[in-house]
């Protein structure tokens, strides 16, 4: 914790109270969603760059939040529990409120998790690749890391065989698995989820739901109600909250109070609580905004290979897009007001991760993308 710095005759020069040795090893998770560091470099506005680098829902907010969270009173206190929230999630996924413990966005839940469960030294099996957080988390709690990493030969598919030898072979104290999986859009069934589970009951399952929403009625892994399966969900994504921070798990009750102690008090906002209700209540925005959605992206989607992209196939509202330089194309087009995902982040430089957005929109970056030059292209370079 704290280090003497002596000079080359051994004089204590300075003391310094230094954080924990993982946390100053710690690479940090690269993410989406503007750096407004970055754009001050580039005297870029962030109201006038367009954002399919975050993979939310891009017509906004029902406007039932809007006026719910005037409704909030910023004096008081909001429920520690989050009862009115949880009691909502509970009808709308027919799950039990002490199946449910809420969160300042999913990635607190993740968090939690790795707080929770984690002890130092005990391996953590994470499929890749993927979002960057379950590595971090890993990491901060002293555990060590392997991965299943799916490649772009297989399409980025989870070959469940392999991926049962690896849980045999390393013995993880959790799983972490994207489902669907960012950045890719790959998804992993059900039954295959199931069979990992039931084989291995001294490992923790977390599969990660935050895209479920945007899918053509993926099943939920919560349904199968294993006892060493949790179910970490967004709200920022399909209710477009990402500025309010709101996620939950979904889980064994026995898990779930495990994820509860570990909280810091009053984690979720008020505002947040409030609005995450309003979102709830609205269902057929959500429905109608998500079939707008999925339009747009098949719209966006043929737009691409008309210009000679590859785009791959994604179970949901983003996909990965073969390119020459993802880094530099990015650059590219963040100098036309267009911000894209640069994966290299994810060990897959040639790829860039596009969020469908309104049609206006994927308009925009279809014309930025047509001035930009790019080997990446397949068919017409
Ligand atoms: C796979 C995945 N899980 C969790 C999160 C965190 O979501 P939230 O905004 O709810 O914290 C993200 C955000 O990008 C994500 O991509």
């Amino acid at each position: 914790m704290e280090e003497r710095r002596r000079t080359d005759d051994g004089i204590v020069k300075e003391a310094i109270i230094l954080p924990r040795a993982e946390l100053r090893e710690s690479e940090g998770a690269v993410h989406g969603a503007f750096d407004y560091a970055e754009l001050a470099r580039f005297g870029l506005d962030a109201g006038a760059v367009i954002d399919f680098s975050a993979n939310s829902n891009p017509f906004g907010p029902t406007p039932a939040v809007t006026a719910a969270l005037a409704a909030v009173d910023p004096a008081c206190y909001p429920d520690r529990e989050c009862l009115a929230l949880r009691r909502a999630l509970a009808d709308h996924l027919c799950a039990a409120p002490d199946e449910i413990v809420a969160g300042n966005g999913a990635a607190e839940i993740l968090w939690l998790i790795a707080f929770a469960f984690l002890r130092r030294g005990e391996r953590v099996l994470i499929v890749g690749p993927t979002f960057g957080e379950y590595a971090r988390m890993a990491q901060l709690m002293g555990a060590e890391i392997v991965h299943w990493r799916a490649t772009a030969a297989d399409g980025f598919a989870v070959d469940a065989g392999s991926m049962a030898a690896r849980i045999d072979a390393t013995q993880p104290r959790i799983v972490f698995l994207c489902n669907p999986n960012n950045p890719t859009g790959a998804v992993v069934e059900a039954g295959v989820l199931a069979a990992w589970a039931a084989a291995s009951p001294q490992i923790l399952f977390v599969i990660d739901e935050a895209y479920i929403a945007f899918t053509d009625g993926m099943p939920s892994a919560h349904a199968l109600r294993l006892p060493n399966l949790l179910v970490v969900r967004s709200m920022t994504k399909e209710y477009a909250l990402a500025g309010l921070r709101l996620g939950y798990a979904l889980g064994p009750p026995a898990l779930i109070a495990g994820l509860a102690a570990a909280r810091v008090p009053w984690n979720v906002n008020a505002y947040a609580q409030a609005a995450g209700l309003a979102a709830l209540g609205d269902a057929a925005y959500l429905q109608r905004t998500l079939a707008q959605l999925r339009a747009a992206k098949s719209d966006l989607l043929a737009g691409l290979i008309a210009q000679g992209y590859a785009p791959l196939p994604s179970a949901t509202n983003f996909f990965l897009l073969p390119v020459e330089d993802g880094a530099r194309l990015r650059a590219h087009l963040l100098a036309q007001g267009v911000l894209v995902r640069d994966c290299a982040s994810f060990g897959l430089p040639h790829h860039i991760r596009i969020a469908a957005r309104r049609p206006e929109e994927n308009a925009k970056l279809l014309n930025a993308l047509e001035k930009t030059k790019d080997n990446g292209r397949k068919t017409n370079a």
